[in-house]
This record gives structure tokens, C-alpha cells and sequence, in this order.
């Protein structure tokens, strides 16, 4: 809806947000499925294409700032010290937008929510009514601490009255204001003008604004949101557990909509950057965070966390943690396994379990079954290591590289003490500790000889007389 392009959308991000009890994370760079309540509300708001998008930030703004600078180059801030109310924060914005003319979209930096489709629905509603002002509100079960929407006998609304100001009959109205609005900015200028301080904060409520046009004579409108849930402020930590279980609840039911198969949403938690083909099944107790993919025809879970790591088509990964990892197609992956940065399983390549695996490359149909350490190594295709294998790859003070060419065998327990290479076709004896490259198609041995000592056992129960040492002297 291109008409309803705004001219400018505020973000109101000052305040302190006291009731976080943070003192290292300003109230809205607190995250909610890997995006911050700031980064939420800027994605939402940024799809409209506003002309300018601004944050006021005050509380803590070094670090508002910075996050905004990485996060999106077309945001600018706007510093509002001291914090005087949301209303003196809209005024302090409007300043430093001077030849600002047209529509005016106010959100709050901490009700992270609100979707794209709504804010179009209340520009809609106020290009539609011809408004000055036009109120988001939503109905509420309990609409204890937001300022209610109080109208007249016709329903048309006549003020907003924040909870600490309202009566008790103020109070009883489900209606309430989510902070939201929009405004024509010429109003909106002529009523800030126009705020007091005469309130129980003492600050200047941009919520009075609404009175102010009422008063006038101007068109107010309100838009009563489709989805009540969508406006919830975040003021403490609990209300910030709330506000992510309804998030991913929303996120979810759009993949399962999308043609993913999700078991059991309530302990399946999506990041809403991470990317699900259809067809694609996550068992029960599964996190996906950051960059995840995951393809069509993988299954991944139960129990599996999976940080910035793309899973190939077909390929399953069964209770494991994989940070940074290229999963290839059909591969497999568990139970126990610890897939680390820069670990890529090629195609049908398996990593099973116990196995921790680290910056290193697994060719197609290669196989690490069971409890061993592969790190810095570069596998082949087709190659099989042998249980409890270590690719020893830090000497205490530098870490060194390993190479397995195609179709080797590692023997189990074999120590691959790098740099060393093991050529195409090669075997290692089990419980060799490798020094020395091995050529293709050798077996490589380094192990002591073992030789049987007979009657030992008989011998040492004879000789001894303390019970409790029999058997741990060596011979
Ligand atoms: C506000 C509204 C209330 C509404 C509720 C919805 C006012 C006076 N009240 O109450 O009607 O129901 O939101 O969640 O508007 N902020 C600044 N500068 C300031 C003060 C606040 O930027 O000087 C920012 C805060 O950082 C926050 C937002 O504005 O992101 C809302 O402030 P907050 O103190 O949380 O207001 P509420 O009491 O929740
Ligand atoms: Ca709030």
C-alpha cells in the first residue's frame, strides 16, 4: 500500500526500563529468538518505508547506538536526556525533523510484537478516517498498568488515561492504548506544543495528545488490533518470557503452514532468522538458532540445538549441539554429537556418537562412528575412522593440520599426532599412535608389541599377602 507510506516512524527507546533490574542490557536490546526487542520493532516498521526511521534513545544510548549502527546504516537516533515522558521524546525527534510534513508513526522500542500487517491496518484506518490521530489499541484481559482508551457514549474516543492517573472506573475498561499511533505531523506538532507535566509521573504524556485533538475538534480515530497479543509491552523479565513464547508460537505455526513438520511446538524454539524447507521434521526439544537452515527431507531432534549450522537435504542430526556447521546431504549425525565451527560432513558423510568434530572436512560417505576427536583434519571420500580415534592436533601451544586421503581405515584408538597425513587407501593398526606420515595404501603401525607372560596371574596371587594390591603392580 504505497499511499499509506508513513512520512517518518519514531521509535521510542530512552527510557531505562527499570523493571529489566539489568545493569549491563538496556531494556530493549534485551532478545527474543535471536533478534533484540529494538531489532524486532525496526524490522517491522522498516517493510512500511518510511521516508526517515528514528530511534530516541537516552538510557544507555552508546550501546542503543552502536547496535543500531551495525544493525541497519538508514536508522538514525536522535538523543533524548533527560528522559521526560513519551511525549517529550516525540517532541525532541520532531525537532530534528524540521520540513517533516505528511504521516507520523510513533512505535515503542519495547513492544517487539507488532507486525508489519497491523501498522498497514492502522495507516489504513487513519488515511481512510482522515484523522490527526490514530490510536492502536487493543482489548485485554488484564489491562493492568496500560493506559485505557476511554470513549464517549457514541464510541468515539475522547482521551487516553494512563493506569497511575485513571479512576476506578477508568480502570475497568479493557480497551487499552498499545503506544502506537499515528499522526498527521502538523497536529501533532501544534499538540506537544501543548502537553503538561500535570500528571502522576510528572512527565509529558504523548498519550495526551489524543484529548488535545479531541478538544480541537479534529478527527481521532483508534484501530483495534485483530490480535490483542500483538501490542504487549515488555517491562520486566517475566512479561519478556511471555512476549517470546507468543513470538514463536507465531513463528512455528508459519512453518508448520509452510509445509515443516514440528512435533511438539511447545519445546521447539526458532530463532526468526533461521530458514525450513518444507518437508522437513524437527522432533521434540529442538532450538534453532541464527542462521540455521535446515532442507527439505532432513529430520533433525529429538534434543538438537543447532547455531548458525545448515543442514542438508535428507540428512538426519539426532541429539546433538552444532555451531557453524554444513551438514551435507543425507548425512547423519548422533546421538552425542558436538559438531563445532568450521566442521562440513559431505554428502552421506556420518558423524555418530560421542563424536566431537572441529574445523574440518569430512568427505562424501566418510564415517566417524563413535567417540572420537577429529579437529583441523582434512577426510577424503569413503574413508572410515575407527572408534575412539583422536586426530591430536594441539601440542600445548600451536594447533596442526591433519590429512586422511580417499578410502583409508583408521584402526580404533588410533592417535593422529599432527601434522601428519595418512595417504589414499591406507590402513592404521587399532590403538597406533601415528607420527609419521603414512603412504598410500600401507598400513601404518605404532604400537609396542604385545607379549603374554604365562602363569602370571596365578604366580602373583601366590606371592602376594595385601588382597587390596592384587593385581595393580605391573610385572
Ligand atoms: C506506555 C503508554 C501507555 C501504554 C503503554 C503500552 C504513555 C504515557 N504511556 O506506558 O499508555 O498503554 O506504553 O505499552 O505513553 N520512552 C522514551 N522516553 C521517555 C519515556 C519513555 O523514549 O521519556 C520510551 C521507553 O523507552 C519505552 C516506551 O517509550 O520504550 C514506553 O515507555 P514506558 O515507560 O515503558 O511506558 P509505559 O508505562 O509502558
Ligand atoms: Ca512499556
Amino acid at each position: 500500500m504505497t499511499d499509506s507510506r508513513p512520512a517518518a516512524v519514531i521509535v521510542l527507546a530512552a527510557g531505562e526500563g527499570t523493571r529489566m533490574r539489568s545493569a549491563r542490557t538496556p531494556k530493549v536490546l534485551h532478545e527474543l529468538l535471536g533478534r533484540t526487542m529494538l531489532g524486532h520493532v525496526v524490522a517491522a516498521n522498516r517493510a512500511l518505508e518510511p521516508d526517515h526511521l528514528v530511534v530516541v534513545v537516552g538510557h544507555a544510548r552508546e550501546q542503543v547506538q552502536q547496535y543500531l549502527a551495525d544493525l541497519d546504516a538508514d536508522v538514525t537516533t536522535v538523543v533524548q536526556e533527560p528522559q521526560n515522558g513519551t511525549g517529550h521524546a516525540v517532541q525532541v525527534a520532531l525537532a530534528e525533523l524540521p520540513e517533516l510534513t505528511g504521516t507520523v508513526v510513533v512505535v515503542l522500542g519495547d513492544a517487539p510484537l507488532l507486525t508489519t500487517a497491523t501498522l498497514r491496518d492502522l495507516l489504513e484506518v487513519h488515511r481512510r478516517t482522515g484523522a490527526a490521530t490514530t490510536v492502536l489499541s487493543a482489548v485485554v484481559d488484564d489491562a493492568t498498568g496500560y493506559g485505557r482508551v476511554v470513549r464517549d457514549v457514541a464510541g468515539a474516543v475522547v482521551s487516553i488515561v494512563e493506569h497511575r492517573d485513571a479512576d476506578d472506573a477508568v480502570r475497568a475498561i479493557s480497551e487499552i492504548n498499545s503506544g502506537v499511533f499515528a499522526f498527521d505531523s502538523a497536529r501533532l506538532r501544534e499538540a506537544l506544543a501543548q502537553l503538561t507535566t500535570d500528571n502522576v509521573q510528572g512527565e509529558l504524556y504523548l498519550t495526551d495528545v489524543v484529548g488535545l485533538h479531541r478538544s480541537a475538534g479534529h478527527v481521532v480515530s483508534a484501530h483495534v488490533a485483530a490480535a490483542a497479543y500483538e501490542v504487549m509491552g515488555v517491562n520486566d523479565r517475566v512479561q519478556l518470557s511471555q512476549a517470546r513464547r507468543l513470538l514463536n508460537d507465531r513463528v512455528v505455526a508459519e512453518h508448520q503452514r509452510a509445509g515443516v513438520t514440528v512435533l511438539d511446538p511447545q519445546t521447539t524454539w526458532i530463532d526468526v532468522q533461521v530458514r525450513i524447507e518444507a518437508d522437513a521434521t524437527l522432533h521434540p526439544g529442538c532450538q534453532l538458532h541464527g542462521s540455521t537452515t535446515v532442507a527439505a527431507g532432513a529430520v533433525v531432534g529429538p534434543d538438537t540445538t543447532l547455531v548458525d549450522t545448515e543442514v542438508g537435504p535428507d540428512a538426519t542430526v539426532l541429539r546433538a549441539h552444532c555451531v557453524g556447521a554444513v551438514i551435507g546431504q543425507a548425512a547423519a549425525v548422533g546421538p552425542y554429537t558436538y559438531l563445532r565451527p568450521g566442521t562440513r560432513l559431505g554428502r552421506a558423510a556420518k558423524a555418530g556418537g560421542f563424536v566431537e568434530i572441529k574445523a574440518s572436512t569430512l568427505g562424501e560417505g566418510s564415517k566417524v562412528p563413535h567417540l572420537s576427536y577429529v579437529g583441523d583434519a582434512v577426510i577424503g571420500a569413503r574413508s572410515n575412522i575407527g572408534a575412539a580415534t583422536v586426530v591430536v592436533n594441539y601440542d600445548g601451544r600451536d594447533k596442526h593440520r591433519t590429512t586422511i586421503g580417499d578410502d583409508v581405515r583408521v584402526g580404533s584408538d588410533t592417535m593422529l599426532v599432527a601434522p601428519v597425513s595418512v595417504g589414499d587407501g591406507a590402513y592404521t593398526a587399532a590403538g597406533s599412535v601415528i607420527t609419521e606420515d603414512v603412504p598410500a595404501g600401507a598400513l601404518g603401525v605404532g604400537r609396542a608389541r604385545q607379549r603374554n607372560i604365562d602363569g602370571w596371574v596365578a604366580r602373583r596371587r601366590g606371592t602376594s599377602t595385601d588382597p587390596a594390591n592384587q593385581g595393580d603392580e605391573q610385572p
